[in-house]
């Protein structure tokens, strides 16, 4: 019996089986625990032989028994930590976290350069009057850019501002000369197709001090030009008109073999400084107003304005 037990101990594959085997021989009704009962039914004097035989037998088997089981719950306790490994040379799974959407990129980029050039960063409210937004830049109540056509109104003095121009006056009436800043902003007009939007981004740049020249805004846009277009890019200044700004400018970008219109830029007119209280035969400075939106549809490519407000997934992760 004993025999034939520690060979199907030694046959175990796990200790479920390893149980079993337990339960058939030493259970409560297991061969050897039976075998005890016998004693009984045997002579006195042969009473201590066979029990001690049978519990010999017992305690062997048990030993045998729990040997098996530390090996092979060592084995199951290996096979398991085997399943539960981690390959720390596996590449992460990547999550996607998003990005800036493509204008608050472009609106960085410029900050970065201007700020490089020591222009400051300021904001002004996109609720104006009509002093600050028109008045106070030159532009009278006859004047066309006035047109009720064109802007959004809340009252005949309170409207949505129609450009960041207006960040120019409050600047000026809370700060000294020289100045040098930039105003990035949302701004309103009563506009909408491929290449208008009814509300818009616009920067804004002012640079005033003593003896300020075509030259100086020439070389700053310059600059910011071949930043964001790369190197081979150039401009070109073509005469326009603005109320606030003498002379005044419209300038391209050579980019993409073609010439192509990204902002409007001037002198500051003496009308701007004396609606401030500057005396324009000490002060004198540039102004430029450029398209956020517009910069990056000749950058990227885009063609139709409105791909900026869709929030098309596809369209934002290219950018
Ligand atoms: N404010 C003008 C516009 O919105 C742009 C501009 C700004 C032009 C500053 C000259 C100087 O079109």
């Amino acid at each position: 019996i004993v025999q034939q037990a520690l060979e199907e101990i030694q046959n175990c594959e796990n200790s479920s089986e390893l149980n079993s085997v337990r339960v058939k021989y030493l259970g409560k009704k297991g061969i050897v625990t039976s075998l005890m009962k016998k004693l009984k039914e045997l002579a006195p004097e042969e009473r201590p032989i066979f029990g001690a035989a049978v519990n010999k037998a017992k305690n062997e088997l048990l030993k045998k028994i729990n040997e098996k089981l530390d090996e092979l719950s060592q084995r199951e306790k290996e096979k398991k930590y085997a399943a539960m490994a981690v390959d720390v040379t596996l590449p992460g799974a990547r999550k996607d976290i998003g990005h800036f959407h493509i204008l608050t990129q472009i609106q960085k980029e410029l900050e970065d350069i201007f700020i490089s050039m020591g222009f400051s960063v300021v904001e002004g409210p996109e609720v104006e009057d009509t002093w600050h937004n028109f008045d106070a830049l030159n532009t009278p109540e006859w004047h066309p850019a006035r047109d009720v056509q064109d802007s959004f109104y809340f009252t005949d003095k309170i409207l949505l501002r129609t450009h960041t121009s207006p960040v120019q006056i409050r600047t000026m009436l809370n700060t000294q000369p020289p100045i040098a800043i930039i105003s990035p902003g949302r701004v309103y007009r009563r506009d909408y197709d491929a290449t208008h939007l009814p509300m818009f981004t616009q920067m804004e740049g002012l640079f005033v001090d003593k003896n300020v020249t075509v030259k100086h805004l020439k070389y700053c846009l310059e600059e910011m030009v071949t930043r964001v277009f790369g190197k081979d890019a150039k401009i070109r200044l073509k005469p326009s008109f603005f109320p606030f700004t003498e002379p005044s400018f419209e300038v391209d970008v050579w980019f993409g073999n073609d010439w192509l219109e990204i902002l409007g830029a001037g002198m500051v007119d003496p009308n701007v400084f004396k609606s401030v209280g500057y005396d324009p035969e000490i002060w004198s400075g540039f102004a430029f107003g450029l398209g956020l939106e517009r910069i990056a549809m000749v950058k990227y490519g885009i063609k139709d304005i409105r791909d900026f407000i869709r929030n098309d997934v596809k369209f934002l992760e290219n950018y």
